[in-house]
């Protein structure tokens, strides 16, 4: 069923010629319109240095649907339809004049439509420029309705906690935390809104979601990708801010949060924020038991020469930079005391893969004799989030015959089996869910500082102590040999999926 609670809408997109409004931001907005999602009075100003005239800047948007929409190429009288709503307008964020500019063009819209309109001003730009932004939006008074205007912030939210705190409280002297919605992409992904639905809409799970039935849990978020031409962005990032403090924490938070009262935004954070509250914190004498650093090196991936990470364009010879990271978390509450949560994300890996693996704790006592229970395997939750999407129960069956014998099956959801629709992007249901004004799948202030706190430690160790063994893992394979110990000495292995998932999602 579709909701039908969307007002008229001007989405005023700063960084408007950027790569990430050519390849996510338009796709998403031209796929919810072709899903009649778009609002009847709509209307999109995209806005950046260059100069360029209405036409030029479609044609400029047509190129990255064709390319990048998950539909693929546009249809020709569709795009026609959804091209009226689009108009450029050059600008210099720096400028007075620039606000002043989109002031007008919002009181001639809503004039035009006789309505007033909600405005979206998205900041798909360098992350030094969001702080000039929101002060001018706010001199300008263009944020004073907070039921009526959002400010969409990309990531990264701040390079550490101090920068994040700071941040936050320049958005939050501006604008009503209501008001900002802080992307973090892995939330609008379907599988990973399913978590939720898997967890609280069956009644099966939550009896045997803690420490009495779950023995450890695994989070593996891993690329065959290299850092490409980001070069410059990822030297002043790294695995650990680039995956850990926001994707995979949120994906451990949904994993691990208690059952909230209500689907409301801020319930949902703040069961969110509870887990990042709880979450150990590290010690320096932690840091070399808990956590392993990784960077690749050249190698062959698919039958092609890959250069390695220091080889890459803009990136320092002697790089520090991490582009593998493995750690075991604990988390400090009722439910989850004792339970490590390993979770590791590297580039250049031998699959691309996202997926939660639950391991189960061993049945009290078998009552099968050895023979029976030869490949006996504990009962294991698989959660893929991509590339395949799929939820797997591994059970143990009797295989058929006259004999006892029992070995591993899996019960399998998936996705496509299931539903034959495309999924929507991530893109689309958190734009979306931006005209609405629904934050819940955003993150809230407070969450991305506790984010941050929790990982302070880690980067602090690793910038004042250059890693002497970098670069200390091959291209195609799964990571430093360390990160393979840091989850053997428990007595396990890193879990991959029985498949060979080889090609990015
Ligand atoms: C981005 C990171 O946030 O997420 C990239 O900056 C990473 O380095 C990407 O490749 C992974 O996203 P996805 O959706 O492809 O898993």
């Amino acid at each position: 069923m579709k909701l039908t609670n969307l007002h008229p809408t001007i989405f005023i997109i700063f960084g408007g010629t950027g790569d990430l409004n050519a390849r996510k931001i338009t796709p998403a907005l031209f796929n919810l319109f072709l899903d009649d999602w778009i609002p009847g009075q709509f209307s999109i100003i995209g806005t950046g240095r260059t100069k360029l005239t209405d036409e030029e800047f479609r044609a400029l948007l047509l190129e990255g649907i064709n390319s990048f929409s998950r539909r693929g190429k546009a249809d020709e009288k569709k795009w026609q339809e959804f091209s009226q709503y689009i108009s450029y307008q050059v600008s210099d964020i720096k400028d007075p004049a620039t606000y002043a500019a989109f002031a007008e063009k919002i009181k001639q819209q809503e004039e035009a439509w006789k309505q007033e309109a909600d405005i979206i001003y998205y900041l798909a730009v360098a992350p030094q420029f969001f702080p000039i932004i929101a002060e001018n939006i706010a001199k300008n008074a263009l944020c004073e309705n907070i039921a009526k205007t959002r400010i969409v912030i990309e990531k990264p939210f701040g390079h550490d906690l101090e920068s994040a705190k700071k941040l936050n409280g320049l958005l939050q002297g501006i604008f009503d935390e209501k008001q900002i919605y802080r992307i973090d992409h892995y939330l609008g992904k379907e599988t990973v809104q399913n978590i939720m639905a898997f967890r609280f809409a069956n009644s099966l799970f939550e009896p045997q979601w803690n420490r009495n039935y779950i023995d450890h849990v695994q989070i593996s978020v891993t690329e065959q990708l290299g850092v490409g031409d980001r070069g410059e962005y990822y030297e002043g990032s790294g695995a650990l801010r680039d995956m850990v403090q926001n994707h995979i924490l949120q994906l451990l938070c949904i994993f691990a949060m208690e059952v909230p009262i209500s689907f409301n935004a801020d319930e949902i954070r703040d069961r969110k924020v509870d887990v990042l509250r709880a979450m150990r914190k590290f010690t320096p004498g932690d840091i070399k038991k808990l956590v392993v650093r990784g960077q690749y090196s050249e190698g062959w991936m698919e039958g092609k020469e890959v250069p390695g990470y220091r080889q890459e364009k803009n990136v320092k010879e002697d790089s520090n930079t991490e582009t593998f990271a493995a750690i075991k978390f604990f988390i400090d509450n009722w439910r989850w005391q004792g339970v490590p949560f390993y979770v590791r994300t590297g580039k250049r890996m031998q699959q691309s893969s996202s997926v939660i693996s639950v391991q189960y704790k061993n049945v009290p006592h078998s009552i099968f004799p050895p023979e029976a229970s030869e490949s006996w395997e504990q009962n294991r939750l698989i959660i893929s989030i991509q590339p395949e999407m799929s939820i797997r129960m591994q059970v143990q069956a009797k295989r058929p015959g006259l004999n006892m014998v029992l070995n591993p099956v899996d019960m399998i959801f998936d996705y496509k089996g299931t539903y034959p629709t495309e999924t929507p992007e991530a893109y689309e249901t958190l734009l979306l869910d931006t005209m609405q004004g629904d934050q819940t799948l955003f993150m809230r202030g407070d969450q991305v500082e506790a984010a941050w706190e929790l990982i302070m430690p880690i980067l602090s160790a690793w910038e004042s102590k250059q890693s002497l063994s970098f670069p200390n893992y091959s291209a195609d394979t799964w990571g430093p040999e360390l990160a393979e110990a840091l989850i053997a000495q428990d007595g396990y292995h890193w879990f991959t999926l029985p498949h060979n998932h080889k090609k990015n999602s």
